[in-house]
């Protein structure tokens, strides 16, 4: 199905272009720098040709990129750079043309690359024809000589109207060091029509020990590194504009990254990396609630370079680029939607931006109640049965019991200045007995209220993620969960902030193309395991767990909101990154699955899979119980259990291979193939390659019908349909 487009489909003739020269020159414009908008001006005349081969290398290091293809624009990207002239500003050239050897140019433009903008420009072209491939250049003007640029080709999207099929990549995490880019060389062979990007363009993080490891020549080396944050191990963290652009720069050295811009149009959306791992708004999550780690200066410093180096089309609101005179995070909107002919309306959305905090402080204190008696009554109707008994530790009748606690639980670490109120008597006795005391207090004595406490959640230490925003107990999570939702009015779990959520339900209620497709940076489909029957761990780990909080199953009720709020729209087809783990599924509102979704979860291209990393993190993290590394081996098993049914909506998984995704969407049907890297090969250089790239690809092929909501797998020659009843293939 994916072979390569054809790429004069669509192409009028040079007549049926339907601009003429001057107005199409009158409609670009210069938007590399916030809020500079440059009028045009006819190339120099007196530049000569001068086409010499590493000129591209040399003047343009990270070539050129398209993106944001509409029927009538898109954007044009490069970065000028001359040693010998650093901190200037650099005049160029833009041509564009039908054809890639320039015999009429459609368009030109010169200008200056700005030194504040670090050479980086950006060209929004409008007044384009639908349908059409565009050839376009840069030139860099020295001493009367143009330098140019490699050629790059770009294709602008059907007209609204257009009865044709569309293909797309999608493509997520490609962390950089020693880890090399064969699905985008992959990619850039199938004739799509663009490429979508889930974000993590780049690691803000080099040579973290938990998932990168970087190799000699194949690494993130920051100009100044002293800019940097220093996470001990050897590892820094980008914080200056400089660090961030770095990152960029870096990566786009990558000749498969060259070679895909240069070929392909890409929208794209950031996730977490782009700015700070696991962040939410302007927070960064290193210290696990140690420290404030709000910091908005490095928020905008990441998005400078992110809005500097993509070829992003800030067409929703022209005026607000990037705009330094609003405050975070109305200084950036990245939430937009594109229409592509009849059949596809691609939603990308920003789930980082204006999310609030995860419903589990990392600093949440393991012995406080969180839900006391009364509360849970009026919250879940009853007192749940594997509510804790708890002590006002405040009481006068404890205070002899306090004392001793608090020495105690200072010996283990914890700040004993924050026993006070509702304290969990489970965790006292814990404490007592780390401690080599007597139990003091009896758990069975029915006198004690009965409520849920931070350690029933699965976080045992004072500072972590572990029960905050990875492995966390679900039954506790979801009272939490309602409880903070309840007292926000539902801003605890509003990942997309009020206004885009509007946006996003009414662009997907309001579109009239069959398919409707949302990229979404991660994973919307619940991942829970249950451990009741699982006797090699201990008692309270044998229930069931949410294996990340730190995503849409962090957001349980907000998720099951909006699932229902787009319960009524047919054909919607999620694509999503983040979880370096393909995934095939029917996300659906709790108790609702006539309304489900269908989504695809597409591996990384290069980071550390899922299930290797979930490996490094339980060796990396103290304060996990024995049988985690067992449960980490187990994990694809568990959630698929035929048994327990913790995910009958899961129907595919892949944990351990890198890849990206092949999408064919027509009138009919999406077709969907998971391509798969053969296993541990993104780790070998191209040059070391023993075989071509093509064989070291394996695609899983999928289909959803228009108007099934069914999810379908080629198995043998037959598509076969999953059945949530019997978690199986029909
Ligand atoms: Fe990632």
């Amino acid at each position: 199905m994916h072979g390569a487009l054809p790429a004069e489909v669509g192409r009028p003739t040079n007549g049926r272009v339907s601009v003429r020269r001057r107005e199409l020159l009158r409609a670009i414009v210069v938007v590399a720098t916030p809020g500079v908008f440059s009028a045009c001006a006819d190339a120099n005349p007196l530049a000569a040709e001068t086409p010499a081969a590493d000129d591209s290398a040399r003047f343009f290091p990270q070539s050129v990129a398209s993106g944001d293809p509409r029927p009538r624009s898109a954007v044009f990207w490069t970065r000028v750079a001359d040693p010998e002239r650093a901190d200037e500003d650099l005049p160029f050239e833009f041509e564009l043309s039908l054809d890639d050897e320039f015999r009429e140019i459609l368009a030109s433009h010169a200008d200056s690359a700005r030194a504040d903008a670090d050479g980086c420009v950006k060209i929004r072209v409008t007044e384009l024809a639908p349908d059409t491939v565009y050839y376009y250049r840069f030139a860099y003007v020295r001493d009367a000589e143009r330098r140019r640029s490699r050629v790059g080709r770009t294709r602008t999207a059907p007209a609204a109207d257009a009865d044709r099929a569309v293909t797309f990549a999608v493509v997520s995490c490609q962390d950089f060091g020693g880890k090399y880019y064969h699905a985008l060389a992959h990619a850039a062979e199938q004739g799509v029509d663009f490429f979508l990007h889930l974000g993590d363009y780049v690691y803000e993080s080099t040579g973290d020990p938990t998932f990168q490891a970087p190799t000699a020549g194949r690494e993130v080396v920051f100009s100044h590194p002293e800019e940097a944050l220093d996470r001990g191990e050897g590892s820094l963290a980008a914080r200056s504009l400089g660090n961030y652009r770095d990152l960029y720069k870096t990566y786009r050295s990558d000749p498969d990254l060259q070679r895909l811009h240069e070929t392909v149009p890409m929208i794209a959306v950031p996730d977490d990396h782009e700015f700070s791992n696991d962040c939410y708004g302007a927070t960064a999550n290193y210290t696990e609630g140690r420290e404030n780690e709000t910091d908005l200066e490095r928020r905008r410093n990441a998005d400078q370079a992110w809005f500097e180096f993509m070829p992003f089309d800030h067409v929703e609101d022209p005026a607000r680029p990037l705009d330094a005179g609003r405050a975070f995070p109305d200084d950036l909107r990245l939430y937009r939607s594109f229409a592509f002919g009849r059949h596809l309306e691609l939603v990308v959305t920003d789930l980082r931006r204006y999310r609030p905090d995860h419903v589990v402080p990392e600093d949440a204190f393991p012995g406080s109640v969180f839900l006391a008696e009364d509360a849970a009554r009026e919250l879940l109707g009853a007192v749940p049965d594997d509510a804790a008994p708890y002590v006002d530790i405040d009481a006068a009748e404890h205070a002899d019991l306090r004392v001793d606690l608090a020495t105690h639980a200072a010996a283990q670490g914890f700040d004993d200045e924050r026993i006070r109120g509702l304290i969990s008597v489970p965790w006292i006795n814990g404490i007592f007995v780390a401690a080599g005391d007597e139990a003091p207090l009896d758990a069975e004595n029915p006198e004690f209220e009965r409520g849920y406490a931070v350690h029933q959640l699965l976080k045992t230490a004072e500072f972590s993620s572990a029960g905050a925003r990875y492995l966390v107990a679900e039954a506790p999570f979801s009272a939490l969960s309602k409880l903070r939702v309840t007292e926000t009015d539902g801003a605890s779990e509003r990942l997309m902030g009020d206004e885009q959520r509007r946006w996003f339900v009414d662009t997907m209620m309001g579109s009239t193309r069959t398919w409707k497709v949302w990229g979404n940076e991660y994973t919307l489909m619940p991942r829970v395991i249950d451990l009741t029957t699982i006797n090699f761990v201990p008692p309270e780990y044998q229930q069931r767990i949410v294996l990340t909080a730190e995503d849409w199953d962090g957001a349980p009720n907000d998720r099951d909101g909006l699932l229902t709020d787009i319960a009524g729209v047919e054909n919607v087809v999620v694509f999503t990154g983040d979880l370096h783990a393909f995934f095939a599924g029917t996300p659906h509102p709790t108790g609702a699955p006539e309304s489900r979704v269908i989504e695809f979860v597409s591996g990384s291209v290069s980071s550390t899979t899922w299930l290797t990393g979930i490996q490094a993190a339980i060796a990396s993290e103290p304060n996990l119980p024995p049988g985690a590394a067992l449960i980490a081996g187990l994990v694809g098993t568990l959630l698929q259990d035929p048994a327990s049914k913790p995910n009958p909506h899961l129907a595919w998984l892949e944990l351990q291979r890198n890849g990206y995704a092949l999408v064919h969407a027509g009138a009919d049907a999406v077709e969907v193939d998971l391509v798969l890297l053969r296993a541990g090969a993104a780790n070998i250089p191209p040059a070391e390659l023993t075989s071509d790239v093509e064989s070291l690809f394996t695609p899983v092929r999928f289909r959803v019908r228009a108007g099934t909501r069914e999810l379908e797998q080629l198995i043998e020659g037959t598509y076969r349909v999953w059945d949530r009843d019997t978690m199986s293939w029909l």
